[in-house]
């Protein structure tokens, strides 16, 4: 299983100061050296952390391939083909949120993502679609041809920390998780044997499967245990680690956990 470090976190300490440190771009030769197999960073249209420079410097010097972030704006995929990163993973964006709040959805922005996606195509870039565990849209995802889906597991992690610590890991749908344990548990088994049913169901449609969003050192085995994905991206947890650990023995702990699944 390969190992996508994402690091946008870098880019917003830097930014509590806006000054330039840390800089990501430092990050990319330890996230290597700690046997990372991806750079992922998101380059978000109020670009409240990484900046164009920051992709455009980690996309042209990272020696890890690179999977870019990025909603369907025109302007940001105009930049992101000039780019030219490994990869793009398109993904929601709102500009009230914290941080990615769930899948794209492809149904009701079928024709445009098609035309993006055509035009990533034609720039050599391979595309992957951030998704909820969901049969019609994987279904949507693979009639359009894209390489990769990245299963959203935003709400599989909200769930594991209101089970386990009583708060929610991500931002959204805490008021939904104030449930009792049992129901909790329920839940959690429902969200992983939804993943489990949408990895597979990717791959028999032909889509390589990588999972993100919300994992972190006490979750993670629970989705590096499923058969069929075959990458997960990592930021906010590795990099919270980093500020104690090091980002190397943050990324090597990581790994750790990933192969022992
Ligand atoms: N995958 C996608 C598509 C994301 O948008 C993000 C957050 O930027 C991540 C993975 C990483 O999520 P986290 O920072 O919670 O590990």
């Amino acid at each position: 299983m390969l190992l996508g470090v994402n690091i946008d976190h870098i880019a917003v300490l830097r930014e509590a100061r806006k000054i330039n440190d840390p800089n990501p771009l430092d990050a990319v030769p330890i996230c290597k050296l700690a046997g990372a197999d991806q750079i992922t960073i998101h380059l978000r249209e109020d670009r409240r952390h990484i900046h164009d420079n920051d992709a455009k410097v980690i996309i042209n010097q990272s020696a890890l391939p690179v999977n870019l972030e990025c909603s369907i704006n025109e302007d940001i995929i105009d930049i992101a083909c000039e780019l030219k990163p490994a990869r793009i993973t398109l993904v929601p964006e709102n500009r009230e949120e914290v941080t990615t709040e769930g899948g794209l959805d492809i149904k009701s922005n079928y024709e445009k993502i098609q035309k993006v996606i055509k035009k990533l195509h034609k720039h050599e870039i391979e595309v992957s679609l951030f998704i909820d565990p969901n049969k019609e849209v994987i279904e949507l995802s693979s009639k359009l041809n894209v390489e990769w889906i990245e299963i959203h597991t935003g709400t599989f992690a909200n769930i594991y920390a209101m089970l386990n610590s009583g708060l929610a890991n991500t931002h959204h749908t805490i008021k939904d998780l104030e449930l009792p344990k049992t129901e909790l548990k329920k839940r959690l088994q429902t969200s992983i044997k939804e993943i489990k049913k949408a990895t597979k169901y990717a791959i028999k449609n032909d889509l390589k499967v990588a999972a993100g969003h919300g994992l972190n050192y006490q979750n993670v085995t629970l989705i590096s245990d499923i058969e069929g994905i075959s990458e997960l991206n990592i930021g906010q947890s590795i990099i919270a680690r980093s500020v104690f650990t090091g980002l190397h023995t943050a990324i090597n702990d990581m790994q750790d956990l990933i192969k022992k699944a």
